[in-house]
């Protein structure tokens, strides 16, 4: 079922029901008017279910801000370091900004469990204990996370959670844990989907009767795609971030571009809201080469309403990164309460342009410049929705520029130089944000036949496929057959798309492309839902250049189907590649 999918929900139908048989009862002795304002209490109470069955617990309506140990100090962490740094968040004005989550990531735990199965800080690094950790925590006002992973072992080889979710969760209530930051390292060994693992945590923490946000720390895993935000607060899109601005780069490209979904959707921005955010990874402000890569990190993060985890060592803070981090109208723009992400507007080379529609009726703009040269870039009204004379604010300088007709240019901005500006009247009427991607263009609905490469891929990783044609943009041709269909991959890539358990058999031919005839073999499998899963539903093994190999599988009840490529100089094909549906 895909998240907001309501029609889908038991509640809908029972309501459905209850409708019809009080419209027919009461059509009898009330009449049309009563009728009317029934109908629309319905549709009420469908929303109602809608947000119900959507993880919007309330935990999370704005994107969680705090600090993690993780990029400040990795393993390398202690009850010394985490008081100290629990005690400059709020001398430093951090906590009184927002961030209020204090998470020790990896590293923390005993090597063992006690002799009851149970989790244990670690008694050198931790000699007071966790609960007494989590109480030093909340006694300065802020709230206490901690890291674990869904596999047997972390990635940092200590005991995971894998067969001990009940007892972990529970074990985390007890020391009044409030975040949960949930890692996939060794996930794949585990033998379930990705979606049941995660219900089944996001049970278990329900049963605690503690309210704990859940972060899924996956890397590789379409987590948009497949609807965590039925179980988790938020996940993260892209693989770890380090101390580099192109790395920055790449974290934000996979929220805001299109290097894991398909290019129609620009970006991950209609999967996040209010309860469910795409997670960036944690911020390296303070740890990037100035303030000037610093700030446009900031920025990015905050237009793209990715949880804010400052990850620096708050002990070593600068001014001028403490004035970063706590600018109040950068993170104004990030915690609005609307909660709609950001997107691309515009993008000419090395020159971008992101909006975000906020609450108040204004809109939030960011211009970066990530080329080598100075230069001008030009937002038009017409790309945010706007027209005629507007009000234009600097939001880091924190200052009225005056009244703009029709554009706003930031003028002479060199690498890496941006301007983050709010453009409009507050109090005027929301600005609508861009039309959601339909269902229809990503999901198999129909009956019939349905080829793959008429839909949206929803989660992709490494090169973009080519669709219905080779990257020469000629026919697809394996073992001397040419085919219309088919989507043509190469080196190594991963691609999902949404079934929606409507289709019970996927074919296609796998082989190798005409345009590249060389000796290197490939290899094609398809597996149900994500790789953590690790559900292979077809393995090609290797197989030669001159050869092809035919699928034809069940695919019954799958929801999501992921087709992994792995070739080196080489061009994959899943010729003719598509879902069959016999029923109905
Ligand atoms: C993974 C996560 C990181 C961090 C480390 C800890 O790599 O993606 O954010 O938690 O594990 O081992």
């Amino acid at each position: 079922m895909f998240p907001g999918d309501f029609s889908k929900k038991p509640c809908y139908s029972i309501i459905l029901n209850i409708q019809t048989i009080l419209r027919k009862t009461m059509k009898k002795y009330i009449g049309e008017y009563f009728i009317r304002h029934l109908v629309l209490f319905s549709i009420l109470c469908i929303m109602l279910s809608s947000a119900v069955f959507a993880k919007e617990d309330g935990l999370a309506r704005t994107p969680p801000m705090g600090w993690n140990s993780w990029n400040a100090f990795q393993g390398n962490i202690s009850e010394a370091k985490i008081k100290t740094t629990a005690d400059l968040m709020v001398s430093s004005g951090m906590r009184d900004a927002g961030y209020v989550y204090l998470v020790l990531d990896d590293g923390w735990m005993a090597k063992e469990r006690d002799t009851n199965g149970n989790l244990v800080g670690d008694p050198v690094k931790f000699p007071s204990g966790m609960k007494a950790l989590g109480d030093y925590i909340h006694s300065k006002g802020l709230k206490f996370g901690i890291y674990e992973c869904r596999g047997f072992l972390t990635c940092m080889k200590l005991p995971g959670s894998f067969n001990h979710e009940e007892q972990d969760m529970k074990t985390f209530a007890s020391w009044g844990v409030d975040f949960i930051k949930l890692d996939g390292c060794y996930a794949e060994r585990n033998g379930r989907l990705s979606s049941e693992e995660l219900d089944l945590y996001s049970k278990s923490i329900n049963k605690t009767g503690r309210p704990m946000i859940l972060s899924i720390s996956d890397f590789g895993n379409g987590s948009w795609a497949w609807g965590a935000k039925e179980s988790a607060h938020m996940w993260r899109t892209s693989y770890d971030i380090y101390r580099s601005i192109e790395s920055v780069y790449s974290c934000a490209n996979t929220t805001a571009g299109d290097d894991v979904i398909h290019p129609a959707f620009n970006g991950l921005w209609q999967f996040a809201g209010p309860g469910h955010w795409n997670d960036a990874d944690m911020l390296q402000v303070g740890n990037l080469k100035n303030s000037k890569e610093d700030k446009i990190h900031f920025s990015l993060w905050c237009i793209l309403t990715s949880p804010l985890m400052a990850g620096n060592d708050l002990s070593s803070m600068s001014d001028s990164v403490r004035n970063i981090l706590t600018a109040p109208e950068i993170i104004a723009v990030n915690q609005d309460p609307r909660g709609f992400q950001g997107y691309k507007v515009y993008q000419h080379g090395n020159l971008e342009i992101y909006n975000k529609p906020l609450s108040d009726g204004t809109a939030a703009v960011l211009l970066l410049n990530k080329g080598d040269r100075h230069d001008d870039i030009t937002v038009t009204w017409d790309k945010i929705g706007l027209k005629g004379k507007q009000k234009v604010r600097d939001l880091w300088e924190r200052k009225d520029l005056g009244e703009f007709i029709d554009s706003f240019t930031a003028t002479n901005l060199s690498k890496n130089g941006h301007m983050m500006i709010k453009v409009g009247t507050p109090g005027n009427i929301q600005i609508p944000g861009p039309l959601p991607v339909p269902v229809e263009k990503y999901t198999v609905t129909k009956t019939g036949t349905t080829w793959l490469s008429d839909l949206y891929y929803v989660m992709k990783y490494g090169d973009a496929p080519q669709y219905d044609a080779n990257y020469n943009g000629d026919p697809i041709s394996v073992n001397g057959i040419n085919y219309n269909k088919g989507l043509v991959c190469r080196n190594s890539s991963r691609l999902m798309f949404r079934l929606n358990g409507k289709a019970n058999r996927f074919k296609a031919i796998v082989g190798t492309d005409a345009s590249c005839r060389g000796n290197e073999t490939s290899r094609f499998r398809v597996l149900n839902e994500d790789f953590f899963g690790n559900q292979v539903l077809f393995d090609s093994g290797k197989i030669k250049a001159d050869s092809s190999v035919k699928i034809d599988i069940n695919v019954k009840g799958v929801e999501y189907l992921l087709l992994m490529f792995e070739g080196k100089k080489t061009s994959g094909v899943w010729a003719d590649a598509k879902v069959i549906n016999t029923e109905n």
